[in-house]
């Protein structure tokens, strides 16, 4: 296959769609979309989203030094662009969407109670990289819908109806599609050593 070199951009698909919870100065709630972000230390669990100035929401981050991250289920998907596409400081969002603002017992932020599942943050670190700010949260509670948690009573990814985005090159949202096989076995295929870990804790390395 020939090997075609593109010029550098911000380009690693899919993301997830994370819906940032927070209180502005005054109290308000607001909701922005964020795809920039993900899962980023074990110990403590942190999770990190990459911010522009320009946003209200990393204002409100770093007033409150807290926020939330909702993982919006497919039902969401027209409220989670919308949040994406106008600012909280001309738009009360929550009140726009239908969404209900629940005070986070572990931090000071606000998640949207209709979301399946929740991280409560409380603002560990954040760099400036360039446009954007990297905002790395400590995840101190998570809240979840009782009718999306694994046996293990974790949110379960085939439950929670989860969206994707595609981001530069198709940014549209996509569903999360078929299972295809198990992490941490599948690969012992190849070559059936003994010393490969077996443990899903092993992700945390
Ligand atoms: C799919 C999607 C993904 C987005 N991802 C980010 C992101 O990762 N970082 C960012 O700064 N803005 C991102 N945005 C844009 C913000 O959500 C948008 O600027 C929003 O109006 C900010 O809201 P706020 O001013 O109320 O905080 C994204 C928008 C969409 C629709």
């Amino acid at each position: 296959m020939k090997k075609i070199a593109l010029e550098p951009t911000t380009i690693l698909h899919p993301h997830p769609v994370l819906l940032v919870g927070t209180y502005g100065s005054d109290g308000k709630p607001n909701l922005m979309n964020a795809a920039w972000g993900g899962i980023c230390c074990s110990e403590p669990p942190c999770v990190a989203v990459s911010l522009r100035e320009a946003t209200l929401t990393y204002h409100n981050i770093l007033h409150s030094k807290s926020f939330t991250i909702g993982i919006p289920s497919r039902k969401y998907l027209e409220a989670a662009d919308y949040v994406g596409i106008v600012s909280g400081r001309d738009h009360d969002k929550f009140k726009e969407t239908g969404l209900t603002p629940l005070k986070s017992e572990k931090v000071n932020a606000p998640l949207a109670a209709e979301l399946p599942f929740s991280l409560e943050c409380r603002l560990f670190q954040h760099h400036k990289l360039g446009l954007h700010t990297i905002f790395i949260g400590e995840i101190l509670g998570i809240l979840a819908d009782e009718d999306v948690l694994s046996q293990k009573g974790l949110p379960d990814i085939e439950k929670t109806h989860a969206i994707l985005y595609g981001g530069f090159g198709n940014s549209h949202y996509f569903a999360v599609g078929e299972k295809l096989g198990a992490a941490f076995s599948v690969g012992k295929n190849l070559n059936p050593v003994r010393s490969v870990t077996s443990e899903p804790r092993a992700e945390r390395k």
